[in-house]
């Protein structure tokens, strides 16, 4: 039988079905409902520069390119030829002028339009080449470099989709003069979990830490947050987690990247700069967020991102138990280049495929998913109850804030996540 929206969420989000996570009728419902009409992160203006550059990205299991055109515009494109459906582009990244089929040679520009069909030369019609580029992502914009696409040409502007998130994404973006640069290609590995999951973690689960971490994560580091940490809800779905250290906290302990290895393997030059950031990040993100040191972020529906760890994720869906998980590091880009190493070292160290705590993670996220798959348990919903009604208005961090154990941020997820589904239930 066919499971209903209604039936998966319940109105405060506080108990959801196991089939969340495992049912195929939901997930196709996701695809319409979501993926096809909500903003997706595609890449970042760093890897597309000159025109002519180009990476490869995902909207759910759909291949897209993203290039920079002749026009310098940036362009998203879907990686399918209009002939027979090949893909044009084998590249994770590159430079070109052209995207040649390998089946038959069709060749495309690089902003998507149809350039040349060889068969042509030999026959006397011609097709019309206008209506036979690559389908375009019809919108693309762009915020502090993070670009984004969308299949619903109506959809609202990414930045009212981002609205209070970008509070928070700017605590870190704006916090480095000429802003931050993503380092190479993704890491790219796929697990046995449902897209929600490592989604759902990076939303505001610091809960977990210190147990399932508990060999990683010091005591100091659990004390920390739980005296000066913060789970907010900006809206719409997203979610973020820090701490707000206090006004007279000493440098070392308010700098990014003096916790990690980072501040411990960089040596001395490595620390003078962190240092010299954190000095001048008042001017630069104002008083409130300078004392911010973030722990992770969720931007809805599949982008996340870990300050400490610096590094930006997105949780592409294979199907209701598969996930592509790409992980990109991210640096300031006017760092020393031995900075940009030591930063790069520390987020795969953590959060790459052979990642410390990304292993541990994803067990739990494995584990989670056969956890929604087993027979003979509907009656028993996963519990989303935590701190219920204890998030409230803060005087300085826009959205409802409450400490990190309050499951405020998945609530507001699953909320959305009901609504979105909830609109295309009927069409199915
Ligand atoms: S499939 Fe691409 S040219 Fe034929
Ligand atoms: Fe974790």
């Amino acid at each position: 039988m066919t499971i209903k929206i209604r039936d998966v969420v319940n109105n405060d989000a506080t108990l959801i079905s196991r089939r969340a996570w495992s049912d195929d009728h939901i997930y196709e419902l996701e695809k319409k409902g979501i993926f096809a009409k909500t903003w997706l992160f595609l890449g970042h203006e760093s890897q597309v520069r000159k025109p002519g550059d180009f990476v490869q990205a995902f909207m759910c299991e759909t291949p897209i390119i993203l290039s920079r055109g002749e026009d310098n515009e940036v362009h998203a494109m879907v990686n399918s030829c209009t002939h027979r459906g090949l893909p044009v582009c084998r590249s994770d990244k590159g430079n070109t002028k052209r995207f040649i089929c390998p089946y038959h040679n069709w060749s495309y520009k690089i902003d998507g339009e149809l350039a040349v069909i060889p068969q042509e030369k030999t026959m006397k019609c011609k097709s019309d080449k206008s209506q036979l580029g690559l389908k375009k992502v019809p919108r693309v914009e762009s915020w502090r470099g993070l670009i984004f696409g969308c299949f619903d040409e109506y959809v609202e502007p990414l930045e009212d989709h981002l609205g209070n998130m970008k509070f928070y994404l700017g605590a870190f973006l704006d916090r480095f003069p000429n802003g931050i640069e993503f380092v190479g290609s993704p890491q790219r590995w796929v697990i046995d979990a449902n897209w929600k999951v490592p989604m759902e973690n990076q939303l505001g689960d610091v809960n977990h830490g210190p147990y399932l971490h508990a060999a990683v994560v010091p005591q100091e580091a659990a004390d920390e947050i739980n005296e000066f940490g913060y789970s907010v809800v900006p809206g719409k779905g997203h979610g973020a987690t820090f701490r707000l250290m206090p006004e007279d906290a000493p440098v070392d302990n308010v700098a990014w990247g003096m916790e990690t290895i980072t501040g411990i393997l960089g040596g001395e030059e490595v620390q003078n700069y962190l240092r010299e950031i954190q000095a001048s990040a008042e001017e630069r993100v104002g008083p409130v967020r300078a004392r911010m040191k973030g722990l992770a972020y969720g931007v809805y529906p599949n982008l996340s991102f870990l300050w400490s760890n610096a590094g930006f994720k997105v949780s592409h869906p294979r199907g209701p138990g598969k996930v592509e998980y790409w992980s990109w590091s991210i640096v300031p880009a006017d760092a020393p280049e031995h900075l940009k190493k030591v930063l790069r070292n520390n987020h795969a160290s953590f959060f790459g495929p052979g990642g410390i705590l990304e292993q541990e993670d994803s067990e739990a996220w494995m584990q989670q998913y056969l956890g929604s798959k087993i027979d003979f348990a509907d009656d028993r919903p996963y519990y989303y109850g935590l701190g219920l009604g204890l998030e409230k208005p803060h005087p300085d961090l826009p959205g409802m804030v409450d400490n990190t154990a309050n499951e405020h941020y998945a609530r507001a997820f699953y909320l959305r996540w009901r609504d979105a589904l909830l609109a295309v239930e009927d069409e199915a």
